[in-house]
């Protein structure tokens, strides 16, 4: 069985041809440049782009894997979350190919791929708790003995990823802003400034980063802007982020615990989990608490369209639909 999977959600025109046992025959992202001048995705201009490059590059896909497209026995596509215009590019060219070749589509909501994705390259262990951090979506949620997938945190405000662009742009810094504060915070001191850490005490599962920019925003104004400045700053932002991550995990473990569910494995997904620095603050606090900590392959950590043809895989035939309307909110049921 061969998967010809699209991800059009935001700024990553992406497609995967993967058959059933795994192997990735050809995997494509196309990262959208052009936003970085505006510092940040403008929707018309995501979608103007998704469709210069789908085609091509799905053309691409079948010529250098050398799997013919009759040989594709599902397609599926991103439904939603996400930017209206981008998803139906993507959902529409899917289900045309599809319809094309007499075969099933399969809507993905690209939350629940995100969450999937670790599956991919290990096994976990259910209930599990998966960490979603992304440039949309800072989220806790239960997977269950049964698979189902339920939300019990989130920020309340920008997401984490959208908060490292932000300060990002804060600090004149380029787009996407995580990678660049991940290189400045590696020669950053991170005590040198005390940020803040709302909802830290706060008994909800819930997570507030937006106030770190208005923080950050007054230190920028306070002081002389050298990368001395730019590498503590960002150094110490990544150290209060990790703070707020690992403190709302511990007390989901506890929360849980008290309903007589044990966690003993925690999934972390999403485009954040390239950070290098998140991601081992996180492996110490699984070694402290005795919890198994996994993540997706590298190239399932961004958004991407191999995530999206393994959410197919796992799909059953009851979840075909190519009337399926893709929803820019759509939320797991
Ligand atoms: O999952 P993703 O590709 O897209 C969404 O579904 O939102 O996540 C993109 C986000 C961006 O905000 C980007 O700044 C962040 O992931 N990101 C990082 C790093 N690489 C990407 N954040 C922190 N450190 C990184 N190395
Ligand atoms: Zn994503």
């Amino acid at each position: 069985m061969l998967v010809f999977a699209i991800e059009t959600s935001c700024d990553e025109t992406s497609v995967c041809i993967m058959d059933k046992n795994k192997t990735i025959h050809n995997h494509t992202i196309f990262s959208q440049e052009v936003h970085q001048k505006f510092g940040g995705v403008i929707p018309e201009i995501a979608s103007r782009a998704h469709l210069e490059i789908l085609q091509k590059i799905s053309k691409e896909a079948f010529l250098k894997s050398n799997v013919k497209i009759e040989e594709i026995s599902l397609f599926a596509a991103t439904c939603g979350p996400g930017l209206i215009g981008p998803l139906l590019i993507g959902s529409t060219f899917a289900k045309s190919l599809a319809i094309g070749c007499s075969k099933p589509f399969v809507p993905i909501n690209h939350i629940e791929s995100h969450v999937l994705s670790p599956t991919y390259n290990n096994t976990i262990s259910y209930p599990h708790l998966s960490l979603l951090i992304s440039g949309g979506h800072t989220e806790i949620y239960l997977v269950d003995f049964k698979k189902n997938i339920s939300l019990l945190g989130e920020s309340v405000d920008d997401a984490l990823g959208e908060t490292f662009d932000k300060v990002a742009k804060i600090l004149n810094l380029k787009y996407p802003g995580g990678p660049e504060i991940e290189q400045f915070a590696e020669i950053g001191n991170e005590l040198e400034y005390n940020l803040p850490t709302p909802m830290l005490k706060d008994q909800s599962l819930n997570m507030s980063f937006s106030g770190l920019k208005t923080a950050i925003n007054l230190l920028v104004k306070k002081n002389k802007i050298n990368n001395k400045f730019i590498s503590d700053i960002s150094a110490s932002f990544q150290l209060c982020v990790s703070k707020i991550l690992i403190s709302k995990l511990l007390k989901t473990i506890t929360k849980l615990k008290e309903m007589s569910i044990n966690i003993s494995s925690i999934s972390v997904v999403g485009g954040v989990v390239n950070n290098k620095y998140i991601r081992k603050k996180i492996i110490g606090f699984g070694k402290e608490k005795s919890v198994e900590i996994f993540f997706p392959i590298k190239e399932m950590m961004s958004d991407n369209a191999a995530m999206i043809a393994w959410a197919g895989i796992l799909k059953t035939s009851k979840e075909e639909d190519i009337f399926f309307k893709p929803n820019p909110r759509l939320r797991i049921k």
